[in-house]
């Protein structure tokens, strides 16, 4: 017998660690008619975890939630043991926003003994962040698609916080015949601009300041192409210099890139993302903005 979804107490959620009894549980869904979808995550819930739970409930019947921290996608020397972690916060959020389901497999049952298949999106993960953490969306990609299997969703969301992992999805989806639609939802944002991050609980309050700087890198480019500049040489030089003078940073990458193709380009044309990584001190921050090109109209 089917569970309602929800009752005058609330939300109804199963808790689930099991690949084979998650695979069962969607299958059971499905053959129902109902649409399942999927979110993707590695715990520690903030607005924008909360954002794309939201979204999946409006476009499904049924939403689960995988929360699961990969260790494939870490480096050996990333920061995969202190990974913020709080389970009883996540499923109390989890169970607030809505999710029908939370999948928390165990790295065993993901990775079990003699697990040697992993999966490659070519020239897509070679740059930007893939340059700097080797390995990372393989893991990433392997993960995904082992996730995409156990729960079979008709759709799963994103966010483009972290673009190029989406770009990465997005591609394996295409290329592999996974009949499952990759949907990406905007970046959700602090108070003051700051993308939200998993990673911002590691900055302590003189950092969490100066991590500021990639926000501002991002709206001064932003107001430059407003003003009609297409350059990417100047937009990039802007961003890094705010980001020079911030105390406590080094640039990772600022790059001015295809949406699709993460090839750099030499200007706007159409539309570009300025994507950018930045460590503040020993912390790897991400953002990244649509830059459209702006068609200035001269008055005569
Ligand atoms: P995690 O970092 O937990 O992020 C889970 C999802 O939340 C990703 O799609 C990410 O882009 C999105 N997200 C994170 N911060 C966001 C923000 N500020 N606004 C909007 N969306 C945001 O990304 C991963 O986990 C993992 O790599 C995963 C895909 C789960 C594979 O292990």
């Amino acid at each position: 017998m089917e569970t309602p979804r929800e009752s005058v107490w609330g939300f109804f959620m199963e808790t689930i660690s099991d690949p084979q009894e998650m695979h069962r549980r969607a299958r059971q869904w499905r053959d129902l008619g109902l649409k399942v979808v999927l979110v993707p995550t590695m715990g520690f819930f903030h607005e924008g975890h909360l954002s794309l739970m939201e979204y999946g409930r409006s476009i499904g019947d049924r939403l689960v939630v995988s929360l699961f921290v990969n260790p494939t996608q870490f480096g050996p020397r990333e920061d995969l043991q202190r990974y913020p972690r709080d389970l009883d916060r996540d499923m109390r959020l989890a169970r607030e926003a809505g999710v029908d389901c939370l999948y928390t497999p165990e790295a065993g049952a993901m990775y079990p003994p003699g697990y040697e298949t992993f999966v490659t999106v070519e020239a897509l993960s070679g740059g930007l962040c893939g340059a700097s953490r080797p390995g990372h969306f393989k893991g990433v990609a392997t993960v995904v698609l082992k996730l995409l299997h156990q729960v079979e969703p008709q759709a799963a969301v994103f966010g483009e916080k972290d673009y190029q992992q989406l770009v990465v999805v997005k591609r394996m989806v295409a290329d592999l015949d996974v009949p499952t639609e990759i949907v990406g939802r905007p970046i959700v944002r602090e108070s003051d601009g700051m993308a939200m991050s998993s990673r911002n609980t590691y900055l302590n309050p003189e950092e969490r300041v100066a991590a500021l700087c990639l926000y501002r890198g991002t709206q001064a480019a932003r107001e430059r192409v407003a003003a009609g500049e297409k350059s990417r040489e100047r937009i990039v030089d802007e961003v890094r210099e705010i980001i020079t003078r911030t105390p406590y940073s080094r640039i990772d990458y600022v790059e001015l890139v295809d949406p699709e193709t993460l090839q750099a380009v030499e200007a706007i044309r159409g539309e570009a993302r300025l994507v950018l990584a930045v460590w503040i001190n020993n912390t790897r921050l991400i953002d990244n903005t649509l830059l459209t090109e702006t068609r200035l109209c001269s008055v005569s």
